[in-house]
């Protein structure tokens, strides 16, 4: 039998902040933040990303402080992404596989700087296109999944052999994991991870990450051939389904808020470290608000980080992360 109004009071529980603290389900650490960073070229450069109010691109040599105080903060792992200079974007994305790009400069600036974080990086050609196209772009429109795959293996081992700790394939091409997996192990980089960004939708949340990597100028049409449909969530399975077959140690869901749903169908699927990205759409939503006075950020920040965690996430990548982590240190 069990017992209901009035010898049952949900609220007692509730009464104190002591009594609180004891029944919480979930409780944000630092160290479920992984904090994506833009990169740039020069040096002492911090360009503010105009859609991105509060987020800077750094240059190289400012990446070592900046990940020694992410660090510091409990913040266990950064997430590099470049902003090419036009000079070096180009059909065929060749730059993604320069071992002196932006993005292996970088890598090598935070190791050498000797912070104790992990470095996660991006494997998708948009840095490097002038169409802006996460793949190879055939004459006739079309984006070209087997000969893309090939590019996105050069630039994954070019990032490994920078010294990056986590391989993060954000293309959405099929089979990639997989190849990418076994090129690394066949060059010895057995304990390189693989986050596959398994279900990532074709959003409207990207738009302020495209000026801030500088794709969004060029992109030609739209990513609704590789990228998903937001209303699907079974085809979200079985992009899991297939990445974690070929190799990859943990997934992705992609954007954040509007797909919890989908966090808690693969975390309760799969029984596998999830990770969702709180995108740089999200991440504009909630500055506007506190911009316009309508929302607290401190409060705003911490609750829709909560409500990742409690969806099953094991950690969330949020440009609130320092913001974040300095709230609960
Ligand atoms: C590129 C990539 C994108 C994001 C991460 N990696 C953009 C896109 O797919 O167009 C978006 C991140 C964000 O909006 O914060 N493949």
């Amino acid at each position: 039998m069990t017992a209901s109004y009035p010898a049952l009071r949900l609220r007692r529980s509730r009464a104190q902040p002591w009594s609180r603290a004891m029944v919480a389900e979930t409780v944000l650490t630092p160290a479920d933040l992984i904090w994506p960073v833009f990169v740039t070229g020069g040096t002492g450069v911090r360009d503010p990303i105009r859609t991105m109010p509060g987020v800077e691109r750094l240059s190289a040599d400012l990446l070592g402080a900046a990940a020694k105080e992410a660090a510091s903060l409990g913040i266990p792992c950064l997430a590099l992404f470049p902003n090419t200079p036009a000079s070096a974007r180009s059909d065929d994305g060749a730059e993604a596989a320069n071992p002196d790009n932006l993005m292996c400069n970088a890598v090598r600036a935070i190791k050498d700087s000797g912070a104790n974080i992990g470095i996660l990086t991006d494997v998708a050609l948009d840095p490097y296109t002038s169409h802006g196209h996460d793949g190879l772009l055939h004459d006739d429109g079309r984006i070209l999944n087997d000969a893309t795959v090939e590019a996105l293996v050069a630039q994954a081992l070019n990032q490994a052999r920078a010294g990056a700790d986590i391989i993060a394939p954000s293309d959405m091409m099929d089979g990639r994991v997989g190849i990418i997996r076994a090129a690394l192990e066949s060059e010895g980089f057995h304990d390189v991870q693989i986050m596959a960004y398994a279900a990532k939708y074709a959003s409207a949340f990207y738009g302020p990450f495209r000026d801030a990597v500088g794709s969004g100028g060029y992109l030609k049409g739209d990513k609704k051939t590789y990228q998903m449909d937001p209303g699907n969530s079974e085809e979200a399975l079985r992009e899991v389904a297939l990445d974690l077959a070929e190799g990859a140690d943990s997934v992705m869901v992609k954007p954040g808020l509007p797909y919890l749903d989908i966090v808690r169908r693969v975390k309760e699927r799969f029984e596998v470290p999830v990770f969702a990205y709180q995108v740089s759409g999200e991440y504009a939503m909630i500055e506007a608000a506190v911009a316009a006075g309508v929302l607290e950020r401190e409060r705003g920040v911490l609750e829709t980080l909560t409500a990742f965690k409690r969806a099953g996430c094991s950690g969330v990548l949020t440009y609130h992360a320092v913001v974040a982590a300095r709230l609960l240190g």
